[in-house]
């Protein structure tokens, strides 16, 4: 499925509110981190636009998608950047080599359907982080009359119910929360207001 979508081109991340979503996050980071930002992991590169933002700022960068089509795209934007290494991954059935600085789930969790699997994503990416890296999230909020409902912890999906997942894990303590765009409404039918959320690896 998400072969077909890649191919399809269905999402377009050169859009000014996506830029602006990961210019919030490349922000908030070099708050957080300063100018090192050491080794990234980056799941669901999709077409290495984002992917592409790290190379600049990392001093490695593991991109990882479910799609072929989409590491191939991946690729060809990153050619000739030798900090950028690209791999197929399923993040919900495998693991992952090696330990980082810095996760970027970015607008994949969604896919993860059901708590056990979001929980077991939740262990492999804590494995995957050295002691003091930053997890971050973001991911789309639930359509407005379902994510007040009285329903909506019953429903496994949604930036928000994402986010608490996390927050409630002792592998994690949440360290930023906010709403892309601010006001976490969405803008009309072509952009759902997301919620980015980071975290730190405790001990646990
Ligand atoms: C909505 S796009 C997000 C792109 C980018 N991370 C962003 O935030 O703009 C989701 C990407 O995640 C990939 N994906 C979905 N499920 C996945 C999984 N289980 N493991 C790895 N990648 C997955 C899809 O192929 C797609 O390229």
């Amino acid at each position: 499925m998400f072969d077909e979508i890649s191919v399809a081109r269905a999402w377009d991340y050169n859009s000014q509110l996506e830029q602006e979503r990961y210019a919030r996050v490349l922000a908030k980071i070099d708050r957080l981190r300063g100018p090192d930002w050491g080794s990234a992991l980056e799941l669901g590169c999709h077409d290495g636009i984002f992917t592409r933002q790290l190379a600049d700022r990392c001093r490695e960068v593991v991109a990882c998608d479910i799609s072929s089509d989409a590491c191939q795209r991946t690729r060809s934007r990153c050619e000739g950047l030798s900090q950028v290494r690209v791999q197929p991954v399923d993040v919900e059935t495998q693991d992952i080599d090696g330990k980082f600085d810095l996760i970027f789930a970015m607008d994949i969790l969604n896919y993860v359907y059901g708590r056990d699997k979001m929980l077991r994503t939740s262990a492999t990416l804590a494995a995957a982080m050295k002691p003091s890296g930053i997890l971050v999230i973001t991911d789309c909020r639930l359509a407005p009359y379902i994510r007040d409902a009285w329903f909506r912890y019953l429903v496994p999906v949604g930036g928000d119910n994402i986010a608490d997942l996390f927050a409630m894990r002792p592998e994690w303590k949440q360290v930023e929360r906010e709403f892309h765009p601010d006001s976490g409404e969405d803008l009309g039918p072509q952009y759902m207001a997301h919620v980015i959320a980071m975290f730190t690896r405790t001990g646990a």
